[in-house]
Protein backbone atom coordinates (compact mmCIF):
# COMPACT_ATOMS: atom_id res chain seq x y z
CA UNK A 1 0.00 0.00 0.00
CA UNK A 2 1.11 3.62 -1.15
CA UNK A 3 1.05 5.91 1.67
CA UNK A 4 1.94 9.54 1.62
CA UNK A 5 3.76 10.85 4.43
CA UNK A 6 3.41 14.31 5.52
CA UNK A 7 6.21 16.45 6.54
CA UNK A 8 8.67 16.15 9.02
CA UNK A 9 11.44 17.81 10.00
CA UNK A 10 14.93 16.01 9.86
CA UNK A 11 15.54 15.93 14.33
CA UNK A 12 16.50 12.09 14.56
CA UNK A 13 19.51 10.18 13.67
CA UNK A 14 18.26 7.63 12.03
CA UNK A 15 18.37 4.49 10.91
CA UNK A 16 19.20 3.54 14.12
CA UNK A 17 21.61 0.17 13.95
CA UNK A 18 19.26 -3.26 14.11
CA UNK A 19 22.05 -5.27 16.36
CA UNK A 20 22.21 -9.08 17.42
CA UNK A 21 22.68 -9.63 20.73
CA UNK A 22 25.33 -13.04 20.95
CA UNK A 23 25.27 -13.02 24.72
CA UNK A 24 21.89 -12.27 25.54
CA UNK A 25 20.23 -14.61 23.47
CA UNK A 26 22.52 -17.26 24.91
CA UNK A 27 21.38 -16.28 28.31
CA UNK A 28 17.65 -15.31 28.13
CA UNK A 29 16.68 -16.32 23.66
CA UNK A 30 15.69 -19.90 24.94
CA UNK A 31 16.74 -20.71 21.34
CA UNK A 32 15.31 -17.54 20.30
CA UNK A 33 17.68 -14.95 18.34
CA UNK A 34 17.44 -12.14 20.11
CA UNK A 35 18.05 -8.77 18.10
CA UNK A 36 17.54 -5.30 19.18
CA UNK A 37 16.30 -2.16 17.47
CA UNK A 38 19.05 0.72 18.63
CA UNK A 39 16.24 3.60 19.17
CA UNK A 40 18.53 4.88 21.89
CA UNK A 41 20.44 6.00 19.51
CA UNK A 42 18.13 8.63 17.95
CA UNK A 43 20.41 11.48 19.36
CA UNK A 44 21.86 12.39 22.89
CA UNK A 45 19.54 14.69 24.52
CA UNK A 46 16.59 14.06 21.86
CA UNK A 47 17.61 10.27 22.07
CA UNK A 48 14.87 7.47 22.58
CA UNK A 49 11.33 6.74 21.07
CA UNK A 50 10.28 10.83 21.23
CA UNK A 51 12.82 12.38 19.05
CA UNK A 52 10.38 9.91 16.24
CA UNK A 53 7.39 11.02 16.90
CA UNK A 54 8.46 14.88 17.37
CA UNK A 55 10.17 15.20 13.95
CA UNK A 56 6.40 14.70 12.66
CA UNK A 57 4.40 17.39 15.19
CA UNK A 58 6.98 20.28 14.90
CA UNK A 59 6.27 19.89 11.52
CA UNK A 60 2.84 20.04 12.07
CA UNK A 61 3.10 22.87 14.78
CA UNK A 62 5.16 24.86 12.15
CA UNK A 63 2.75 24.30 9.01
CA UNK A 64 -0.08 25.26 11.34
CA UNK A 65 1.06 28.05 12.35
CA UNK A 66 2.42 27.56 16.14
CA UNK A 67 4.82 29.37 17.72
CA UNK A 68 5.06 27.78 21.28
CA UNK A 69 5.05 23.90 22.52
CA UNK A 70 3.30 22.79 25.66
CA UNK A 71 2.78 18.99 26.83
CA UNK A 72 2.94 17.47 29.99
CA UNK A 73 4.33 14.12 31.84
CA UNK A 74 5.57 13.06 35.20
CA UNK A 75 8.98 14.99 36.53
CA UNK A 76 11.30 12.60 34.55
CA UNK A 77 9.66 12.45 31.21
CA UNK A 78 11.72 11.73 28.61
CA UNK A 79 9.21 12.85 25.61
CA UNK A 80 8.91 16.30 28.08
CA UNK A 81 12.55 16.33 28.10
CA UNK A 82 12.84 15.59 24.15
CA UNK A 83 10.52 18.41 23.44
CA UNK A 84 12.09 20.96 25.25
CA UNK A 85 15.17 20.22 23.65
CA UNK A 86 13.53 20.42 20.41
CA UNK A 87 12.17 23.28 21.19
CA UNK A 88 15.53 25.00 21.75
CA UNK A 89 16.72 23.18 18.53
CA UNK A 90 13.90 25.11 16.68
CA UNK A 91 13.80 28.52 18.57
CA UNK A 92 10.51 27.48 19.98
CA UNK A 93 9.76 28.31 23.71
CA UNK A 94 8.40 25.22 25.36
CA UNK A 95 6.12 24.97 28.41
CA UNK A 96 6.48 21.67 30.36
CA UNK A 97 3.19 20.90 32.61
CA UNK A 98 4.72 18.62 35.38
CA UNK A 99 3.24 15.64 37.55
CA UNK A 100 5.25 15.73 40.91
CA UNK A 101 6.43 18.25 43.06
CA UNK A 102 9.74 20.05 42.43
CA UNK A 103 11.58 19.15 45.33
CA UNK A 104 14.44 22.04 44.04
CA UNK A 105 16.94 18.90 43.46
CA UNK A 106 16.86 18.94 39.73
CA UNK A 107 18.26 15.77 38.45
CA UNK A 108 18.05 13.32 35.26
CA UNK A 109 15.56 14.71 32.50
CA UNK A 110 14.43 17.24 34.89
CA UNK A 111 18.17 18.76 35.15
CA UNK A 112 18.14 18.84 31.42
CA UNK A 113 14.47 20.83 30.78
CA UNK A 114 15.72 23.67 32.71
CA UNK A 115 19.10 23.39 30.76
CA UNK A 116 17.17 23.46 27.54
CA UNK A 117 15.23 26.24 28.34
CA UNK A 118 12.34 24.79 29.30
CA UNK A 119 9.34 26.93 31.49
CA UNK A 120 8.62 24.07 34.28
CA UNK A 121 5.39 24.46 36.09
CA UNK A 122 4.81 21.38 38.54
CA UNK A 123 1.55 20.15 39.62
CA UNK A 124 1.23 17.61 42.98
CA UNK A 125 0.07 14.39 41.84
CA UNK A 126 -3.30 14.31 42.79
CA UNK A 127 -3.99 18.17 41.53
CA UNK A 128 -2.16 16.98 37.74
CA UNK A 129 -4.45 13.66 37.70
CA UNK A 130 -7.77 15.57 38.08
CA UNK A 131 -6.74 18.80 36.60
CA UNK A 132 -4.55 17.68 34.12
CA UNK A 133 -6.19 18.96 30.51
CA UNK A 134 -7.83 22.42 32.12
CA UNK A 135 -4.13 23.04 33.25
CA UNK A 136 -2.77 22.82 29.51
CA UNK A 137 -6.24 24.86 28.62
CA UNK A 138 -4.95 27.25 30.95
CA UNK A 139 -1.36 27.79 29.81
CA UNK A 140 -2.94 27.77 26.58
CA UNK A 141 -4.56 30.46 26.74
CA UNK A 142 -2.35 32.39 28.55
CA UNK A 143 -0.26 32.48 25.66
CA UNK A 144 -3.40 33.32 23.55
CA UNK A 145 -3.35 36.45 25.41
CA UNK A 146 -0.26 37.08 24.84
CA UNK A 147 -1.05 36.90 21.22
CA UNK A 148 0.93 33.79 20.70
CA UNK A 149 -0.15 30.55 19.36
CA UNK A 150 0.67 27.41 22.01
CA UNK A 151 0.36 23.97 20.21
CA UNK A 152 -0.63 20.90 23.13
CA UNK A 153 1.13 17.81 22.75
CA UNK A 154 -0.41 15.52 24.60
CA UNK A 155 1.20 12.71 26.63
CA UNK A 156 4.47 11.32 25.29
CA UNK A 157 3.30 12.79 22.06
CA UNK A 158 0.83 9.74 21.38
CA UNK A 159 -1.92 10.99 18.95
CA UNK A 160 -2.88 10.29 15.14
CA UNK A 161 0.32 12.51 14.44
CA UNK A 162 3.00 11.11 16.14
CA UNK A 163 1.87 7.44 15.18
CA UNK A 164 3.74 8.27 12.18
CA UNK A 165 7.54 8.33 13.57
CA UNK A 166 6.75 5.14 14.46
CA UNK A 167 4.73 3.89 11.15
CA UNK A 168 8.01 5.00 9.49
CA UNK A 169 10.46 3.03 12.70
CA UNK A 170 8.79 -0.11 11.48
CA UNK A 171 9.05 0.29 7.44
CA UNK A 172 13.21 1.24 8.34
CA UNK A 173 13.05 -2.33 11.05
CA UNK A 174 11.81 -3.87 7.88
CA UNK A 175 14.54 -2.81 5.76
CA UNK A 176 17.15 -3.67 8.56
CA UNK A 177 15.41 -7.33 8.84
CA UNK A 178 15.50 -7.91 5.35
CA UNK A 179 19.56 -7.36 5.26
CA UNK A 180 20.42 -9.57 7.79
CA UNK A 181 17.93 -12.19 6.14
CA UNK A 182 15.40 -12.68 8.72
CA UNK A 183 11.91 -13.24 6.95
CA UNK A 184 9.85 -13.69 10.35
CA UNK A 185 10.15 -11.72 13.65
CA UNK A 186 8.22 -10.96 16.86
CA UNK A 187 8.94 -7.17 17.85
CA UNK A 188 9.07 -5.89 21.17
CA UNK A 189 8.67 -2.51 22.92
CA UNK A 190 7.57 -0.74 26.11
CA UNK A 191 3.91 1.02 25.76
CA UNK A 192 3.68 3.97 28.25
CA UNK A 193 1.28 6.23 26.36
CA UNK A 194 0.71 3.97 23.27
CA UNK A 195 1.83 5.64 20.59
CA UNK A 196 5.02 3.89 19.49
CA UNK A 197 3.19 0.42 19.86
CA UNK A 198 0.36 2.26 17.37
CA UNK A 199 2.82 3.32 14.95
CA UNK A 200 4.46 0.08 14.93
CA UNK A 201 0.84 -1.79 14.83
CA UNK A 202 -0.28 0.45 12.08
CA UNK A 203 2.73 0.16 9.72
CA UNK A 204 2.97 -3.45 10.18
CA UNK A 205 -1.00 -3.90 9.52
CA UNK A 206 -0.76 -1.45 6.64
CA UNK A 207 2.31 -3.10 5.01
CA UNK A 208 1.94 -6.58 5.57
CA UNK A 209 4.90 -6.49 7.41
CA UNK A 210 6.48 -10.08 8.75
CA UNK A 211 6.55 -8.34 12.55
CA UNK A 212 4.77 -9.33 15.12
CA UNK A 213 4.38 -6.97 17.47
CA UNK A 214 3.63 -6.22 21.39
CA UNK A 215 3.53 -3.70 23.95
CA UNK A 216 4.91 -4.33 27.62
CA UNK A 217 2.90 -1.93 29.18
CA UNK A 218 4.61 -0.24 31.77
CA UNK A 219 1.40 1.82 33.67
CA UNK A 220 -2.12 1.06 33.91
CA UNK A 221 -3.48 -2.19 31.79
CA UNK A 222 -4.02 -4.76 29.12
CA UNK A 223 -7.61 -3.29 28.30
CA UNK A 224 -6.39 0.37 28.40
CA UNK A 225 -3.66 -0.06 26.09
CA UNK A 226 -5.56 -1.93 23.68
CA UNK A 227 -8.39 0.91 23.48
CA UNK A 228 -5.58 3.51 23.25
CA UNK A 229 -3.15 2.04 20.93
CA UNK A 230 -6.52 1.66 18.84
CA UNK A 231 -7.64 4.94 19.24
CA UNK A 232 -4.39 6.61 18.62
CA UNK A 233 -4.48 4.41 14.94
CA UNK A 234 -8.11 5.82 14.64
CA UNK A 235 -7.23 9.37 15.10
CA UNK A 236 -4.39 8.89 12.67
CA UNK A 237 -7.19 7.37 9.87
CA UNK A 238 -9.07 10.53 10.73
CA UNK A 239 -6.94 12.90 10.73
CA UNK A 240 -4.91 12.30 7.43
CA UNK A 241 -8.00 10.34 5.82
CA UNK A 242 -6.15 6.98 5.06
CA UNK A 243 -7.92 3.51 5.78
CA UNK A 244 -6.83 2.55 9.25
CA UNK A 245 -7.92 -0.73 10.05
CA UNK A 246 -11.12 -0.57 11.75
CA UNK A 247 -10.12 -3.17 14.46
CA UNK A 248 -6.26 -3.44 14.61
CA UNK A 249 -4.82 -6.40 16.28
CA UNK A 250 -3.18 -4.84 19.81
CA UNK A 251 -1.03 -7.24 21.46
CA UNK A 252 -0.41 -5.97 24.93
CA UNK A 253 1.86 -7.86 27.65
CA UNK A 254 0.74 -7.32 30.66
CA UNK A 255 2.02 -8.23 34.43
CA UNK A 256 5.36 -6.61 34.32
CA UNK A 257 4.42 -2.75 35.86
CA UNK A 258 5.47 -4.57 39.09
CA UNK A 259 4.27 -2.05 41.98
CA UNK A 260 3.59 0.95 39.83
CA UNK A 261 4.81 3.28 37.68
CA UNK A 262 8.46 3.75 37.63
CA UNK A 263 8.87 1.52 40.83
CA UNK A 264 11.25 -1.19 39.86
CA UNK A 265 12.21 -4.23 41.60
CA UNK A 266 15.39 -5.07 42.64
CA UNK A 267 15.24 -8.23 40.69
CA UNK A 268 15.01 -5.35 36.96
CA UNK A 269 17.71 -3.55 38.40
CA UNK A 270 19.95 -6.63 38.45
CA UNK A 271 18.85 -6.99 34.64
CA UNK A 272 19.69 -4.21 33.71
CA UNK A 273 22.77 -4.26 35.50
CA UNK A 274 23.16 -7.94 33.75
CA UNK A 275 22.46 -6.83 30.23
CA UNK A 276 24.94 -3.95 30.58
CA UNK A 277 27.53 -6.27 31.62
CA UNK A 278 26.95 -8.50 28.71
CA UNK A 279 25.74 -6.53 25.86
CA UNK A 280 27.29 -2.86 26.78
CA UNK A 281 22.98 -1.57 26.38
CA UNK A 282 21.99 0.36 29.25
CA UNK A 283 18.40 0.18 29.89
CA UNK A 284 16.18 2.06 32.22
CA UNK A 285 13.76 0.83 35.36
CA UNK A 286 10.63 2.89 34.33
CA UNK A 287 10.57 1.89 30.47
CA UNK A 288 12.86 -0.44 28.62
CA UNK A 289 14.29 -2.05 32.10
CA UNK A 290 10.47 -3.74 32.64
CA UNK A 291 9.90 -4.01 29.05
CA UNK A 292 12.49 -6.58 28.30
CA UNK A 293 12.03 -8.38 31.44
CA UNK A 294 8.92 -8.89 30.03
CA UNK A 295 9.86 -10.24 27.23
CA UNK A 296 12.54 -12.41 28.72
CA UNK A 297 9.67 -13.77 30.81
CA UNK A 298 7.45 -14.52 27.86
CA UNK A 299 10.12 -16.12 26.02
CA UNK A 300 10.32 -18.45 29.24
CA UNK A 301 6.04 -19.34 29.12
CA UNK A 302 6.67 -20.06 25.35
CA UNK A 303 4.88 -16.94 23.79
CA UNK A 304 7.20 -16.80 20.78
CA UNK A 305 7.41 -20.25 20.19
CA UNK A 306 7.60 -20.80 16.17
CA UNK A 307 9.40 -17.98 15.37
CA UNK A 308 13.33 -17.63 15.47
CA UNK A 309 13.66 -14.30 15.64
CA UNK A 310 12.50 -11.53 18.51
CA UNK A 311 13.30 -8.03 18.00
CA UNK A 312 13.48 -5.47 21.19
CA UNK A 313 13.15 -1.84 20.28
CA UNK A 314 15.11 -0.25 22.80
CA UNK A 315 12.76 3.04 22.87
CA UNK A 316 16.40 5.05 25.32
CA UNK A 317 15.38 6.45 28.69
CA UNK A 318 18.90 6.46 30.01
CA UNK A 319 18.30 9.33 32.16
CA UNK A 320 16.39 7.99 33.50
CA UNK A 321 18.72 5.45 35.70
CA UNK A 322 20.41 8.60 37.41
CA UNK A 323 17.47 9.22 39.70
CA UNK A 324 17.13 5.98 40.60
CA UNK A 325 20.87 5.08 41.14
CA UNK A 326 20.24 3.56 44.58
CA UNK A 327 18.09 0.81 43.29
CA UNK A 328 22.15 -0.54 42.15
CA UNK A 329 23.32 -0.54 45.09
CA UNK A 330 20.69 -3.61 46.39
CA UNK A 331 21.32 -7.14 46.43
C1 LIG B 1 12.18 5.41 27.25
C2 LIG B 1 10.76 5.19 26.88
N1 LIG B 1 10.40 4.01 26.37
C3 LIG B 1 9.13 3.75 26.03
C4 LIG B 1 8.14 4.67 26.22
C5 LIG B 1 6.76 4.31 25.82
O1 LIG B 1 6.44 4.82 24.58
P1 LIG B 1 4.95 5.33 24.28
O2 LIG B 1 4.72 6.50 25.19
O3 LIG B 1 4.97 5.67 22.87
O4 LIG B 1 4.05 4.20 24.63
C6 LIG B 1 8.45 5.93 26.75
C7 LIG B 1 7.45 6.98 27.01
O5 LIG B 1 6.37 6.79 27.47
C8 LIG B 1 9.80 6.20 27.08
O6 LIG B 1 10.16 7.39 27.58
Amino acid sequence: MDIAFPRKLDLALTPTPLQYLERASARWGGGHRLWIKRDDLTGCTLSGNKVRKLEFITAYAQDQGYDTLITCGGLQSNHCRATAFVGAQLNMPVHLVLRGEDSGQHQGNLLLDHLAGARVSCYPVSHYLAERDALLQHWQEHYAQQGRKALVIPTGGSDGIGVWGYLSAALELAADLEAVEVEQAHVVCATGSGGTQAGLTLGADLMQLPQTVWGVNVCDDEQYFRDKVAADIRDWGVRYAQAAPASPVVRVLDGYVGEGYAKASPEIFALIAELARLEGVVLDPVYTGKAFAGMVAEIAAGRFSGCRDIVFVHTGGIFGIFPQSQGFSGP
